[in-house]
């Protein structure tokens, strides 16, 4: 049976509620979410949103801001992972007059530009230790000090924060404090991946060409059936951004023709089409062999950044931080390190390639990059700035 005309709500209501909150899908996990919302929005709860990178996480703070009676205030979205760790707290906190050298006017901080509205703090997970303890105390009081300051200032703000990480798991290896994590975790929504619910493919797929087609001026002639099984059989292991994505860029390359799985298949990632799908190589071996240097690269990266995960978390006295920024080679040797960053080949060069290609891979998506470089997003933001790549911006 229909899964909307099985729901409880008309379809009309159903149609609604995606068009309100941007949220598509008619699985039963969307529906859940979108209930969830309208639940949880009209309340002063805070809210803590999980799910993998991609699966919506954003759109549910602003669906959630939005059921609220904070609606008419403004929602401030911080990146908790892409502020420098130097400047967060005057970000998030203001600072006065004079409080550090460059300071020479005071500032309003993110919180007290939220008041009466809410805040979304994205990638909490992020948050160095020493910020997660004044955060504590704003959720707690309502009230905190700017950096410099003496005064107490007062705001009411709603919380809401996203992450991606496993937060329990950070707990345990000391880089996320228990007693900020039970507060926040009163509220837990859960999204979840898409490969979890293949069924909302069509739907998405629908709304992501029809918006598109029409913003581009593009005829299009649709999907075939082959098509959506070939989308339901994949991982997504970027979710429903990576999902838009494609659909764009498969509107543009293939011209708006109708696109077949074998128009597809092409354009899905090489070695993530299910392995139980006859893999079309349509690379040449220069390309073939490329990528699979570049996925041993990934592995290995991701190993190091793996052990010095478990170095971190079995020897408390390192600190975190330290541990988790890629720690520069010292060089005593002015020629050696001159060698390495030099030219074609040399360390630098292949670095600056390895993060070239994940950007490009996921679709200028800085998170995605960093979480398979096995770097932090403030690190891969240092080393983009570094080799000049800021140009590669997510589409
Ligand atoms: N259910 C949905 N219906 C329609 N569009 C969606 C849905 N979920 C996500 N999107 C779209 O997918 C893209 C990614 O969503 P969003 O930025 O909210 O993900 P996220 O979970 O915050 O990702 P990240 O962890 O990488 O920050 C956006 O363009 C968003 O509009
Ligand atoms: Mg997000």
């Amino acid at each position: 049976m229909d899964p909307i005309l099985n729901s409880k709500i008309g379809v009309e209501e159903w149609e609604r509620k995606q068009q309100e909150t941007g949220i598509f899908g008619q699985s039963h996990g969307i529906r859940q979410l979108l209930e969830t919302i309208e639940q949880v929005g009209p309340t002063e709860l805070s809210v803590l949103i999980t799910g993998e990178s991609g699966t919506g996480k954003e759109l549910v703070a602003k669906a959630i801001h939005n059921a609220s009676s904070r609606q008419n205030h403004t929602l401030v979205s911080v990146n908790c992972g892409a502020i420098p760790e130097g400047i967060i707290e005057s970000e998030l906190f203001g600072h006065e007059k004079g409080s550090f050298t460059g300071a020479v006017g005071g500032r309003k901080g993110y919180f007290e530009l939220a008041d009466r509205g809410s805040i979304f703090l994205d990638e909490i997970g992020e948050l160095p230790l020493p910020t997660q303890v004044k955060l504590l105390r704003v959720l707690e009081a309502r009230e905190f000090m700017r950096v410099g300051g003496v005064e107490t200032v007062q705001v009411d703000v709603r919380f809401i924060a996203a992450t991606n990480k496993d937060l329990e798991t950070e707990v345990q290896k000391g880089h996320f404090r228990q007693d900020l994590y039970y507060r926040l975790n009163a509220l837990h929504i859960q999204v979840p991946a898409l490969r979890e619910r293949p069924e909302d493919i069509p739907i998405l797929v629908q709304k992501f060409a029809i918006d598109f087609s029409r913003n581009q001026h593009i005829e299009f002639e649709g999907f075939a059936e082959n098509a959506f099984a070939l989308m339901r059989s994949y991982h997504w292991p970027g979710n429903i951004r990576e999902l838009k994505n494609l659909v764009e860029k498969v509107i543009v390359l293939e011209k708006g023709q109708r696109i077949s799985a074998d128009r597809l298949r092409p354009h899905l990632p090489i070695a993530s089409v299910s392995s139980h799908l006859p893999l079309v190589v349509n690379k040449s071996k220069d390309e073939v062999e490329r990528e699979f240097i570049f996925r041993i690269l990934l592995e290995i990266k991701s190993e190091i950044a793996q052990l010095r995960d478990m170095l971190a978390a079995s020897n408390p006295q390192y600190s975190v931080p330290a541990w988790r920024e890629l720690a520069p080679i010292p060089f005593n040797d002015a020629t050696a390190e001159a060698e390495i960053n030099a030219g074609e080949g040399s360390v630098a060069e292949m670095e600056r390639q390895l993060i070239q290609e994940t950007l490009m891979k996921t679709n200028g998506n800085k998170r995605r990059a960093a979480r398979l470089l096995g770097l932090s997003e403030r690190t891969l933001y240092r080393k983009i700035k570094r080799y000049g790549l800021g140009g590669l911006n997510e589409i």
